[in-house]
């Protein structure tokens, strides 16, 4: 089928990408002409494993297609996936400008029949906007479809995630709009949930706000860990056997981050006060998330005199391993509150580091663990990398000026570590 695309960050560009190689002829649009150039050139410009070998194959093949020219991508197009960005307003509701933006380039472009797929996660009641929107600004005498297919992926996962996807959610009333996504959804071969478009909204911010509300509790339990002297990783264990709570999203740790959970935890609870409702589970889970992020930089403080002058090592950037994503990172926090402390941080990362230095200019970056930890009185690790799992207690000995470390994800051995000569501190254990 002819596909198009609009927007190339992590959902639109996957999705674009996956769709080529499942065989339909995709193009993906973007307003961005070095983005567009660059990825015309086999250039991803996000870092995904998998992506780029995936982008190339299918440029080559001859079924993906960038430009930023949307007039020629969606005049003829069998369907067009909306996958731009819904960023955060204020006051915590989604901004639809993007979305808006794209349905009026749609309207002025398309010249015949044609389905609009919304990826992006939009506010429920957003996919009725948008059919009505499309229509009052058509300019031909077309049928324009409007369907919800909410996207699942994670980031560090996003390919294996749409080529595996647990299911596929199609949100849409009208049994054209259900065909079509089904032929196109056809070769991945997934399980395919069919509900109502304002069903299917909900279904998206259901689940990250679940995900979200998981995190917290584990971190509310761990910090009770903590006090009674309970294992919060023994207490994980025992309780991911239990399919009805799932062996997934039990890790405590400094909580979460991303452009997703906490942007949509926002969402969901502007979208209740919006009805006269009030989500408290979610405002817990917000709460407690934003008190976990700095509950170590909290101990830390305790622990030592000063963070004046004091060289601290900062071991992990990013929200989470596989991406150099820093929205919302916990690391960003402490960063902050070490630099307001009078702290001289040192950071490492091994894949966002450069992200960072655009938003730090001036906070020294190491290029290895070993260089950032030389010499440090304190050492926080905000991201589980897999080079930051297998750290022993000989090298913080070896290079720090004193072996106190701070793991903010649970990745080494308390009992290793203590035996190793370093005083060692983590999360609910
Ligand atoms: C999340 C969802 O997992 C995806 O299903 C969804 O499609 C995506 O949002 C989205 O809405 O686009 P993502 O934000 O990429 O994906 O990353 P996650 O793997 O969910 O991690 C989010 C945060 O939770 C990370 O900071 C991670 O460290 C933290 N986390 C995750 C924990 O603290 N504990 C856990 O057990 C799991």
């Amino acid at each position: 089928m002819k596909l198009s695309v609009a927007g190339t960050g992590y959902v639109g560009l996957v999705a674009g990408v996956c769709f080529a190689e499942k065989g339909h002829v995709v193009t993906c649009v973007d307003v961005d002409e070095e983005k567009i150039s660059q990825m015309r050139q086999g250039i991803s410009p996000i870092y995904e494993e998998g992506l780029e070998e995936l982008l190339k194959k299918n440029i080559d093949k001859g079924r993906l297609f960038f430009t930023s020219d949307y007039q020629s991508a969606y005049s003829d197009a069998d369907a067009i996936f909306i996958g731009v960005g819904t960023p955060e307003q204020p006051d915590g509701s989604a901004n639809l400008r993007y979305i808006a933006a794209v349905c009026r380039q749609i309207a002025q472009s398309v010249t015949r029949d044609c389905l609009v797929v919304v990826k992006s996660t939009v506010p429920v009641g957003t996919n009725d906007k948008v059919e009505q929107f499309i229509k009052d600004n058509l300019e031909r005498d077309v049928t324009v479809r409007v369907a919800s297919n909410p996207e699942f992926l994670a980031q560090g996962n996003a390919v294996y995630d749409t080529m595996h996807a647990a299911r596929i959610i199609i949100g849409t009333e009208d049994e054209v709009a259900k065909k079509t996504l089904l032929d196109i959804y056809a070769p991945f071969d997934l399980p395919i949930v069919s509900v109502s478009r304002r069903s299917a909204e909900m279904i998206k911010y259901a689940c990250n706000n679940f995900l979200a509300l998981k995190i917290s509790y584990m971190n509310d339990i761990a910090n009770l860990c903590e006090l009674v002297e309970a294992n919060i990783d023994d207490v994980a264990e025992g309780m991911r056997y239990d399919p009805r709570i799932g062996a997934k999203f039990l890790k405590a740790g400094v909580g979460y981050g991303g452009s997703c959970f906490p942007k949509d935890t926002k969402a969901l609870t502007y979208l209740a006060r919006q009805h006269g409702a009030q989500l408290k589970t979610i405002d817990a889970a917000v709460e407690i998330n934003a008190q976990q992020k700095t509950r170590l930089f909290e101990k830390a403080k305790k622990r030592l005199m000063t963070f004046e002058n004091v060289k601290i090592a900062v071991l992990g950037l990013a929200f989470k391993p596989g991406t150099d994503d820093l929205r919302e990172a916990p690391s960003l926090d402490n960063v902050r509150l070490l630099l307001e402390h009078g702290a001289d941080v040192v950071c490492y990362d091994p894949i966002a580091a450069q992200n960072f230095h655009k938003r730090y200019p001036n906070v020294p970056l190491a290029n290895s663990v070993e260089e950032a930890l030389e010499g440090a009185f304190c050492c926080f690790i905000f991201t589980e990398w897999e080079e930051f799992v297998r750290l022993t207690p000989e090298v913080f000995r070896r290079k720090m000026r004193v072996p106190l470390v701070y793991d903010g994800r649970n990745i080494l051995d308390p009992e290793l570590m203590k035996r190793g000569g370093v005083e060692y501190y983590s999360i609910g254990r």
